[in-house]
């Protein structure tokens, strides 16, 4: 079998690294252990990789190889069998998808503009005028690139009005921000770990208050902020439309920088332009815009 011999040890425990792809495979139900008995074989008669054996008896497709390949090189992936959680996370389904690629340029490109070029720069919201552009789409899956890239990264539903996050991660009735921007919880309690994707943490909108921008606009908020970046090394903010509410004013001003979305065939870029120069005038960096289903 395919035996990588290198034995890493993270987080308290021997990682994938440790184990065969045919084992990775069958504990996750891919395979089963006569199945591998039997691409072995294939793979001695042939002298072919394991992954070419299965694929040739057709017990194997290539996502399921890659899929291994991914946990043995310890990057979080997710597996539709396995996972739970929205199929809306592209990039920890099919992170070798276009949508993966994409997203790890525009991962890349924040990394230079924003991430790397200040440690105090950890806080960016994603902000766009109107409802549907993908906001929470994109911060969802750009928060999951992040966390596969091994940084320890936190996304907050600050969408108080129709928040999503809590769908997208399939998180349970949680206090969430509103709990902590009330003072009822502790934003350390409030945050959730997300399954399958170990850097990655989630601070969900929590129950939905009356009041959400006298909410954002309490010391609280700026307090949860602090927390959240003297604890994790990008914390990613999820915004309400900024047509119908001034959240997101708040939200980024708080934060000091913020990523445009605009949508193909849907945003207006006038509008869009508009609306980022409204926030760029209030002192907010715009760190970049992404045109969403290009
Ligand atoms: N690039 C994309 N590919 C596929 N579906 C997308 C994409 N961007 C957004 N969506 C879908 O479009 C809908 C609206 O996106 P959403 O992120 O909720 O918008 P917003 O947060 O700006 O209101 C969601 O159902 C989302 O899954
Ligand atoms: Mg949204």
């Amino acid at each position: 079998m395919n035996q990588v011999p290198v034995v890493h040890v993270a987080r308290g425990e021997v990682t994938e690294r440790a184990r065969s792809i045919g084992d990775i495979l069958v504990d996750s139900g891919k395979l089963t252990a006569e199945q591998v008995e039997l691409i072995i074989q294939r793979q001695k008669q042939e002298n072919t990789p394991f992954g070419e054996a299965a694929m040739a008896l057709s017990l194997l497709t290539k996502d399921d190889i890659l899929f291994a390949l991914a946990k043995q090189y310890d990057y979080s992936y997710l597996s539709t069998e396995e996972s739970f959680l929205s199929t809306d996370l592209v990039v920890a389904y099919k992170p070798f998808s276009a949508v993966g690629e994409n997203l790890r340029a525009v991962r890349a490109q924040l990394g230079l503009r924003w991430f790397g070029a200040d440690p105090l720069r950890k806080a960016l919201a994603i902000v766009s005028p109107q409802r549907g552009e993908g906001k929470s789409f994109l911060a969802a899956n750009l928060a999951v690139a992040f966390a596969q890239q091994g940084m320890k990264t936190l996304l907050i539903d600050a969408d108080l009005r129709n928040p999503t996050q809590q769908n997208i991660f399939r998180l349970g009735r949680s206090p969430g921000l509103s709990g902590v921007l009330s003072e009822r919880v502790s934003v350390a309690t409030a945050i959730e770990s997300v399954h399958g994707l170990p850097d990655l943490f989630v601070l969900p909108a929590g129950p939905l208050p009356p009041n959400p921008g006298e909410l954002l606009g309490r010391p609280s908020f700026s307090r949860a902020l602090l927390h959240a970046v003297g604890n994790f090394d990008v914390v990613l903010v999820d915004t309400p439309a900024g047509d119908f509410c001034s959240d997101a004013e708040i939200i980024a001003s708080r934060t000091g920088a913020a990523m445009l979305v605009t949508r193909k065939n849907q945003s207006v870029l006038p509008k869009a332009m508009k609306y980022a120069r409204s926030l760029k005038d209030m002192g907010v960096s715009m760190v970049g815009a992404i045109l969403n289903d290009a």
